[in-house]
C-alpha cells in the first residue's frame, strides 16, 4: 500500500482563454467528483489570470488550484509581477516554482527558486519545485548531480513533506513525447529522495512527482516507477478526460 498521498497535479501554462478554461475546470471537477476518490490530490495550476475563476468554479469538488510561479516579494514596485499571497487571497493552495520553462526564459537560478519556494511558505501556499536534467547533462551522465545541484540550491531550509512537493521534469522530456525508462525514472527519484533525506532528515514522506509528457497511455507505469507519488501534466492536462484518466492510474 502506498503511504505517501499521490498528487496529480496538471500545469496549463500559457494555455487557456476564460471560457476553455472554465469548461476544463469544471469537467475536472464533475469527473473528480463522480469518482469520488479520498485516496489522492487532483489539482489545476491555470494561468494567473484564471486562478480566481478557476478556484470558484470548483469549489466544493475537491479539487484543489495552484498558481504557476509567484515573485519572491508579499508586494511592491514590481510592475506584472504576481506575490503568493494574491494567489492564495484567489483560492490557491499551491504554487509552482522553478519550472523548466521558468528557469530557461526568464533566467531563474537556484536561489530565487528557493526564495519562491518561502514566498510560497509566506503565503500559507505549498510549492512545488521543479527540477531537471537538460539532454545535454542526460547524454553526459551528469543527471543526478545536476539534479542533487538543483536540489540543495532550490529547496529552503525548513522543507518538509507536509510544506513541499518536488517535481522531476527532464527537460527533455517536456512536450516532446519522449519519457525516460522506468527505471531512469526510479533511479532519478530514489536519488531525489536520497539527497531530501540528507537536507531534510525526513526524506520518506515527501511526494516526488514525475512531470514530462505524461499522458493517459503512459501514467499508469510512469507513476508505478519506484519513488513516484503523482504527475506534473501539461499538454495532456487541458483534456479533462485524459486529465481524468492520469488520476485515475494514481
Ligand atoms: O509542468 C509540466 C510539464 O512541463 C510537462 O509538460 O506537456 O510534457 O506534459 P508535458
Amino acid at each position: 500500500a502506498r503511504t505517501r498521498r499521490p498528487l496529480i497535479a496538471g500545469n496549463w501554462k500559457m494555455n487557456g482563454l476564460r471560457a476553455d478554461g472554465l469548461a476544463l475546470a469544471k469537467g475536472v471537477a464533475d469527473g473528480v467528483k463522480q469518482a469520488g476518490w479520498s485516496d489522492r490530490d487532483v489539482l489545476v495550476c491555470p494561468p494567473a489570470t484564471l486562478v480566481l475563476a478557476v478556484a470558484e468554479a470548483v469549489k466544493g469538488s475537491g479539487v484543489l488550484v495552484g498558481g504557476e510561479n509567484c515573485h519572491a516579494k508579499a508586494n511592491g514596485a514590481h510592475t506584472g509581477e504576481i506575490a503568493a499571497e494574491m494567489l492564495h487571497d484567489c483560492g490557491a493552495t499551491y504554487v509552482i516554482v522553478g519550472h523548466s520553462e521558468r528557469r530557461a526564459d526568464c533566467g531563474e537560478t537556484d536561489a530565487i527558486v528557493r526564495a519562491k519556494a518561502e514566498a510560497a511558505w509566506r503565503a500559507g501556499l505549498v510549492p512545488i519545485v521543479c527540477i531537471g536534467e537538460t539532454l545535454a547533462e542526460r547524454e553526459a551522465g551528469k543527471t543526478l548531480s545536476v539534479l542533487e545541484t538543483q536540489l540543495k540550491g532550490s529547496v529552503p531550509a525548513g522543507s518538509t513533506a507536509a510544506n513541499l512537493v518536488v517535481a522531476y521534469e527532464p527537460v527533455w522530456a517536456i512536450g516532446t513525447g519522449k519519457t525516460p525508462t522506468t527505471p531512469e525514472v526510479a533511479a532519478a527519484h530514489a536519488h531525489i529522495r536520497k539527497v531530501l533525506g540528507g537536507l531534510t532528515g525526513e526524506a520518506a514522506q515527501f511526494r516526488l512527482l514525475y512531470g514530462g509528457s505524461v499522458k493517459g497511455s503512459n501514467a499508469a507505469e510512469l507513476l508505478a516507477a519506484g519513488d513516484v507519488d503523482g504527475a506534473l501534466v501539461g499538454g495532456a492536462s487541458l483534456k479533462a478526460d485524459e486529465f481524468l484518466a492520469i488520476a485515475k492510474a494514481a
